[in-house]
Formats: structure tokens, sequence, C-alpha cells
């Protein structure tokens, strides 16, 4: 039989997880709750994979899932770091694998069987009987996802008369707030085992990821980088300094792209901005550009859509694409007047994310002189008149102590906030984190993956565990 020869065979498969203690311990675990939780580039992603990878080869006919809120972000991120670094063609072929892509289900030739799903596929999710299941990015679940998902684990029998020894769900996660049902459930209530590492730990990482790394400050530097459960408060982007950032105008290089970013609003600030972005070329860096410019932006109450359209439309230069805000209303209007909007990505968290990176590396920057038409209802009320004066004022509003709180900033003084965030993460951005964010795939400026060597050749040397036996 093909699964014989396959345990037989000398292992082709080996990770080595000496550098990481944590991955290690993660994968020896056998505790019917795992989590492993971690920074950016932690190695998360890819443990969990290598887990269920091991679980499958181990016991022929096993049968688990690999999972993620969405199956859009599951399918370009975790089964990226699939394909690219665990399950490697040789590999593939090595372990008689078939991937249905159609029902997004991968089998083995010795019988396992491994589904790779979405929780908003509910259908799919409710019919589940499994034996481990592994959850990526699972501060994304809420806590009626992750609950079901327990009860979906009670796999016991592997035909053949083989039964499994174990059943497993499994974690990869960012850090959350410590209000977290996650942070109560593994830290206070002590349900499952918790496996900690920090993106410092990981030595595969290229040393210019570990700088930018240290660049991130406050709750950013806590979570993200040192993997604590920590709430976000303050400032949104306590990175900005409108010192270095707001400058000085130049004539926009006629090479370079320009877009639209758009935020309605009547009684609330409509923002309009108009972007100039620089190729990343060392060309261009060279002569000291970089990221993006603000180089124009209404910032208006009290006026409507056709009136700024025929603001918008006085303005004669070739746009590549204006990203606005959902509103079907306003959208049509614009249309009316020949402004076609593209959707904007709209994840507040994942793009609040991307658009702190891009200032963090000096990615983005206002000319001081863009704003067309000061809004005189605003100054004299003290309130902000452009972009650049609602950074020192956008923060984290409190977490409800209710049900599944989402960390989001406090809803005002966002109006140029929001637009920004539409153009980073609609149009593109410098992904510093090589995980969590999803982007349409049409920007050719996102950052490739950082791609690590696949298998390790060491042996673990110690005690003999159940993965051996
Ligand atoms: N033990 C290891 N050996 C080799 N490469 C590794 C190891 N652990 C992680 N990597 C690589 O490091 C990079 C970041 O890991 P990943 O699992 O994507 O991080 P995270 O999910 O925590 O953001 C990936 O390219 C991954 O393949
Ligand atoms: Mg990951």
């Amino acid at each position: 039989m093909l699964f014989v020869e396959i345990m037989q065979a000398p292992t082709l498969h080996k990770l080595d997880t000496s550098k990481i203690p944590s991955q290690r311990r993660f994968m020896e675990s056998q505790a019917p709750e795992l989590m492993y939780s971690g920074a950016f580039a932690a190695g998360k992603t890819r443990i969990l994979l290598e887990k269920g990878l091991f679980l499958s080869l181990k016991y022929p006919g096993n049968v688990g899932a690999v999972m993620r809120k969405t199956l859009v972000a599951l399918k370009h991120t975790t089964m990226e770091t699939l394909w690219r670094d665990v399950l490697t063609p040789e590999l593939y072929k090595y372990y008689g694998c078939e991937f249905n892509k159609q029902s997004q289900i991968l089998t083995f030739g010795n019988g396992s069987k491994i589904f790779f799903l979405g929780i908003d596929e509910p259908i799919k999710v409710g019919g589940l009987e499994v034996g481990w299941i592994g959850i990526d990015e699972a501060v994304e679940l809420d806590e009626e996802d992750y609950i079901m998902l327990l009860g979906r684990c009670r796999l016991t029998s592997l035909g053949n008369g083989l039964k499994l020894p174990f059943r497993q769900v499994f974690l990869a996660t960012n850090p959350g707030p410590d209000t977290h049902y996650l942070y109560k459930r593994f830290y206070i209530d002590k349900h499952g085992e918790v496996v900690e590492s920090s993106s410092l730990e990981n030595p595969f990482l290229p040393a210019d990821f570990i700088e930018r790394l240290k660049t991130f400050t406050g709750s950013y530097r806590e979570r993200y980088v040192l993997g604590r459960w920590i709430g976000f408060e303050g400032l949104v982007y306590d990175n900005w300094s409108g010192r270095d950032m707001v400058i000085s105008s130049f004539p926009i290089p006629k090479e370079w792209k320009r877009f639209r970013a758009i935020d309605y609003g009547y009684t609330n600030a409509f923002s309009c901005q108009w972007w100039a972005v620089c190729p990343d070329e060392p060309f261009w860096w060279e002569q000291g550009y970089r990221g993006m410019y603000l180089y124009r932006q209404i910032y208006m109450t009290q006026r409507t859509v056709p009136e700024h359209a025929e603001v918008i439309n006085s303005y004669d230069e070739f746009i590549s694409g204006t990203v606005s805000d959902w509103d079907a209303g306003d959208r049509a209007l614009l249309q009316q007047h020949g402004i076609g909007t593209i959707k904007a990505i709209k994840d507040i968290v994942p793009g609040i994310q991307v658009v702190y990176n891009e200032i963090t590396n000096g990615r983005v920057q206002i000319f001081r002189d863009s704003l067309i038409e000061k809004d005189t209802t605003l100054s004299s009320s003290s309130q902000p008149t452009s972009t650049e004066d609602e950074f020192a004022l956008y923060r984290w509003a409190d977490i409800p102590k209710n049900k599944n709180q989402k960390e989001i900033p406090q809803d005002k003084n966002n109006h140029g906030m929001d637009a920004l965030r539409y153009m980073v993460a609609t149009i593109g951005g410098f992904v510093l984190n090589p995980t969590p964010v999803v982007y349409g795939r049409r920007s050719s400026w996102i950052t490739p993956h950082i791609g690590v060597g696949a298998l390790g050749r060491q042996r673990h040397e110690g005690r003999r565990s159940w993965m051996k036996a």
C-alpha cells in the first residue's frame, strides 16, 4: 500500500525548528487547544502548516482543516506560504498529493485529507468532522466561530480499524487587545496551551526586514514586534511627524502615476486627495524621492457632490484611478459628472497597519500648499481644516466591554485619514508585514513575500517524542 511506502521512506520533509524553540514546542504539544501567539513574521503560519502536514503524514487517513476568517485571506496569505515553503512541488509529488482547486481539498497518497476553508463559507464548515483544525490569524475569529470549530474537531476513526490518538485545534495569531476572548481563554482561564514568539527571534528573516521592524514605536511595537497582548490607545499614527512629512511642493515628474482618494461628507468634511506615486525604482530613490505625495486636496463641509465634482474636473491631468468610500448615491453623482470611482478596500485595522508602515518608512508626504481652499466654518470652530491637521487628533476609541469588541479609532477627525487609508490599502502600500493584509493583486509596488530557505537540514537532538514513534 502506498502509505506504508511513504511512512517507511526516509523523511524527505524536515523543518529546522531548532532556531525557533517555540515552533518546536508548538509541534510537540498534544494539548486539545493550542495557540501560537506571536509578532509579525515570527513563523506562525509556517509552523501551523508544518504541523498540519505532519499530522496528515503521520496518521494515514487523517482529516484536517486549515482555516482563516475569510477564504480570500486564506488563499492570499496562508496558502501562499503552503505552496512556497511547506508543500513544495517536490514534496507534493513525493507524498502523492492532489489538490482540487474547486473544492479546495488537498488529498495525500496515504488517504489523508486537508480542507482549506474560510469561516465565511458556513455551508462547508457546517458539515465538518475532522481530527485537527489549524486556524491562521485566529484573532480575526469571533468567539462563536471558535466555539463552533471546537465542536467540529471530533474525528476518532481513521478507517482500516486505525484510531486517531488525539485531536487538536491549534491557532496561529498576532496578539490582539487584552480584552479579547482568546486572551481570556488561554491566558486567564488557562483553557489551552500557549506558545509565544517575537519577530526578533526568527533568525530566518532578512536583516533589512528586522531593521524595519525596529522602527516600530508605541503600541504597534509592543504588539506586532514583541508580540504582547495589549490594547491600542492614544494616537493612531503616533509615528507621524508633520515637521518631516509636510514638505514644500515640487513639479511632479511626468512618469509618476496620479490617483485620487475620496471620503464623502456634507456636514462632515468631504475629503478628496490627489496623490502622485513615485515608482519604486532606485533611479528615483537616489534623487531623494519615495512613496506617495499628496499634492492637492479638497477638505470642505457644506458643499454638494456636484459642486465638488466641478472643482475636481477643473484640473486637466491624467488620473490613473479614483478610489472612494462605497456610498452608492455619492458615487453615482460623481459618475454623472464623468468621475468614475473604484470601491475602496475598507478594512480598518489592516488598512491602518499598512498606512502606519508607510509613514514609518517615510513614504507618505504632503505638500504644504496642497489645500485648494480653507473651510472657514471649520477653522472658526477650531476643527481640522486639512488631512495633515487630523494626524494629531485621530485616536483609538476605548474598546467597549461587551461581546465581540472590534478595535477601531474614534469616529471623528477621520475624513482625510479615511481617504488616505483607502488610497494606501486599495492602490498599493509597501507591505511590511508579510502576511496579514490582503490586497488587490493589481499593484506592482507591493512588497513580495519574504522568501527564506524552505527545508532545514538539522535534526532535533534530545528526548524521543511521540512525533518520532
Ligand atoms: N523554522 C523555519 N525555518 C525556515 N524558515 C522559516 C521557519 N519559520 C518561519 N520561516 C519563514 O519565515 C517567514 C515568516 O514566517 P511566517 O510563518 O509567514 O510568519 P508569521 O505567520 O508569524 O507572520 C516565512 O517565509 C517562513 O517560511
Ligand atoms: Mg502569518
